[in-house]
């Protein structure tokens, strides 16, 4: 870690618990005491760290919400009109009608639209709202959806239900133990776990939510079943478009898929890194939110809407789904040529917009932490995921391919001496839910 990110480290650590306020910042989940964790500023696909480094981001890009690159000029501008003419007032912003019927105009199965600034905020919302329309209180899901006491509840039931949903081990701590059963899990593609849910619970089913597509493609018939199976109960069906809206097209990733929840909800991606979230419904569904309670002051400011708008018509007239399917392809391929060029064993797995690889060896975990400190060497944030952007032209990737090949070498020559451990000189990478707090780092859960 440079110097002074350290440093802000050491302090975030004593001040923030847990170091971060969102886990997939975390150092420990890329470098341990290697990653530059703090920024001075970021443009395009370029971040220059509080110490001064300059990287070239070939990793996750802002977690997926800058998907037309850092600081773009379009959507700054929106931003830099909206500040002058005042963000915050007595009266509401205009730009929130004309945001909702350009999200109507991209979804025209819905009619009606909620704002949050937040993701995790906006899933809340949704299943808040299916739960004042149905008169139901439990939840079928698949996938990871944030933070709230509805999604956390499944973990009060058995321990490893939320395991094998994105993040493995969440802890239910603080969520009222009352809520047990309220949120029950299924797998991707497992119509059959579905059916099984509905078939004990389907009279009390207010939602089930999930993703419409995300590494998986779905099989034949599955989401034309989770469809019919909400018809047949009367569940509401959403959508989390969260992490797949806006990349795999202008809108929706379940737009491509033939298949229309009864909400659909967006974040990161749709106002390209600010704070921004929208729930997108049937009108028949999203008008029981005003039988319900929810409110909050700054969902109402100007900056959100303005951003969105911005980012939306930009990404729809660029076409930057397109462009990030090719540079996600590009990588992709890359990866794999490399591996097979220096004999590493490799899976690559994901949507093109959001590509991943693993390593197939014992130790891979260890060789995957090597990729990022030798990238990081060589002026890359890299990581094992690689969420393109509009700003990652082919210059940028094929010098990062490069690269990729040479540090791939040393990875199957640290497999083969099996001295990868000794290269890292630190400890590898780690996932999922752990600890971090004043200076202990406890085994992940
Ligand atoms: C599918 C999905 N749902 C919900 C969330 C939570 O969104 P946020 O982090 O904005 O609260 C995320 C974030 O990664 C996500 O990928």
């Amino acid at each position: 870690m440079t110097p002074l990110s350290h440093l802000l480290y050491e302090r975030a650590r004593r001040l923030v618990p847990g170091g971060t306020q969102l886990l997939s910042k975390r150092p420990e989940m890329f470098l341990p005491e290697g990653w530059p964790t703090y920024y001075r500023k970021a443009r395009g696909v370029e971040v220059v760290d509080v110490d001064g480094r300059r990287y070239v981001d070939v990793s996750i890009m802002g977690v997926g919400a800058c998907v037309l690159g850092y600081g773009d000029p379009d959507v700054d501008a929106a931003v830099h009109e909206a500040v002058d003419r005042g963000v915050m007032c007595t009266l509401n912003a205009p730009e929130e009608i004309e945001l909702a019927e350009l999200l109507c105009d991209l979804h025209p199965w819905a009619g009606m639209v909620r704002y949050t600034r937040s993701g995790g905020e906006a899933m809340a919302v949704a299943v808040r709202i299916a739960r004042a329309h149905t008169g139901r209180d439990t939840v079928a899901f698949c996938g990871y959806h944030g933070w709230s006491d509805w999604y956390l509840a499944a973990n009060l039931a058995d321990e490893r239900a939320l395991d094998g949903h994105l993040m493995p081990g969440l802890d239910p701590a603080g969520v009222p133990r009352a809520l047990r059963n309220t949120s029950l899990p299924f797998f991707y593609n497992r119509l059959d776990q579905l059916e099984a849910i509905v078939a004990t619970h389907g009279r009390d089913l207010a939602a089930i939510v999930m993703e419409p597509r995300r590494g998986e493609a779905p099989e034949p018939g599955f989401l034309e079943g989770v469809r019919a199976l909400a018809d047949e109960t009367g569940t509401v069906l959403i959508f989390d478009e969260i992490t797949t809206g806006f990349r795999m097209t202008t809108g929706g990733a379940h737009l491509l898929l033939g298949v229309e929840p009864d909400m659909a909800v967006f974040a990161k991606a749709m106002a390209n890194g600010y704070a921004m979230a929208a729930v997108v419904g049937r009108e028949s569904v999203m008008t029981a939110a005003q039988s319900t309670f929810i409110s909050s002051t700054n969902w109402t400011e100007r900056i959100g809407p303005a951003a969105a708008l911005a980012a939306i018509r930009k990404h729809r007239r660029e076409r930057v789904a397109d462009h990030i399917a090719h540079a996600g392809d590009k990588v992709r391929e890359g990866w794999r040529r490399a591996a097979h060029h220096a004999g590493v064993p490799l899976r690559t797995k994901g949507l093109p917009c959001l590509p991943e690889f693993h390593i197939d060896l014992p130790g891979g975990r260890v060789l995957a932490t090597l990729f990022v400190k030798r990238m990081l060497e060589r002026g890359y944030l890299a990581f094992f995921q690689f969420k393109p952007s509009w700003a990652h032209r082919d210059e940028h990737l094929d010098r990062y391919l490069v690269d990729v090949g040479e540090v791939f070498e040393e990875l199957a020559e640290a497999a083969r001496k099996g001295d990868a451990q000794e290269r890292l000189s630190g400890p590898p990478a780690r996932d999922g839910f752990f600890r971090l707090t004043e200076g202990r780092q406890e085994e992940p859960r």
